[in-house]
């Protein structure tokens, strides 16, 4: 192992932060460090919102269900999936822009994701913790509306960024076997490992709740799947001119 491999393996979300500040020159860096990131095609199709007034803050913890911390964290950034510049792009040149491909909408939405793990790493280097918000997306309209974002963007998810004011534990994943297959998809033991990696997970929510959850990984999973997803999602991001054909 090395000193960046460490780093990695010891994420952990972070959800209590101190009130020590984070310069806008940190974030600066952070985001220079996502920008950074591969990007498919060269689209650089992330945007990002940094959102400081304190009253729209309030208003993505509450849309986000609630999460206290998205208005308490030092700083709160939206990742946008952006494939509006490139419209800006075409016309510079032009072009007419065919938009809507549903590859567009992944080779952006991926874009977004490979920003942000950069982002999230760049600031777990320097001492800080983050934590995603995919919960602004139970709003989604309203959201874009306060950030008044154009169309053929969508935000993607939040991300709190500060110092840590808690010490939670690494979260244990699934064994490497369950999660790297070789030549083919074989999964013929995967249900006798994750049997085996559900203890571990139970035992992680005992620790960390002081007995008070007691649920293994793939309960939390099949009751989760139980459940709708966002299905406002689809005709959402329809109306913001993806996912059209
Ligand atoms: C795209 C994305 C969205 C997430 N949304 C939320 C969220 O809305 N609220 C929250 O508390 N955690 C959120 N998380 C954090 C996950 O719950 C967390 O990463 C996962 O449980 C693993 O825990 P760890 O990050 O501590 O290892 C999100 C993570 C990702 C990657």
């Amino acid at each position: 192992m090395n000193n960046v491999i460490d780093l990695l393996k010891s994420h952990r979300s972070i959800r209590k932060f101190t009130d020590q500040p984070v310069t806008q020159e940190q974030v600066n860096l952070f985001v220079e460090a996502g920008q950074a990131a591969a990007t498919s095609s060269f689209i650089q199709a992330c945007s990002i919102v940094q959102v400081n007034d304190a009253e729209k803050r309030s208003s993505l913890a509450e849309w986000a269900g609630n999460q206290a911390y998205v208005k308490e964290a030092p700083v709160f950034l939206v990742f946008c999936a952006d494939m509006n510049r490139h419209k800006l792009a075409c016309d510079m040149h032009d072009a007419e822009m065919l938009s809507g491909f549903t590859e567009q909408f992944i080779t952006a939405t991926v874009d977004c994701a490979l920003f942000a793990q950069n982002v999230a790493i760049a600031a777990e280097s320097e001492g800080l913790g983050i934590v995603y918000i995919g919960g602004i997306r139970n709003k989604t309209d309203l959201v874009s509306d306060a950030l008044e974002l154009p169309e053929l963007t969508y935000p993607v998810f939040g991300m709190c960024l500060g110092y840590p004011d808690q010490d939670p534990e690494v979260k244990p994943r699934l064994p490497v076997s369950v999660v790297l297959k070789q030549d083919s998809y074989n999964a013929d033991q995967d249900a006798e490992t994750i049997a085996e990696y559900d203890k571990a997970v139970r035992e992680y929510y005992r620790t960390r709740t002081g007995g008070q959850k007691d649920m293994s990984w793939s309960e939390q999973i099949s009751g989760m799947l139980q459940k709708e997803a966002r299905p406002h999602m689809l005709s959402f991001l329809q109306s913001r001119g993806f996912l059209q054909k």
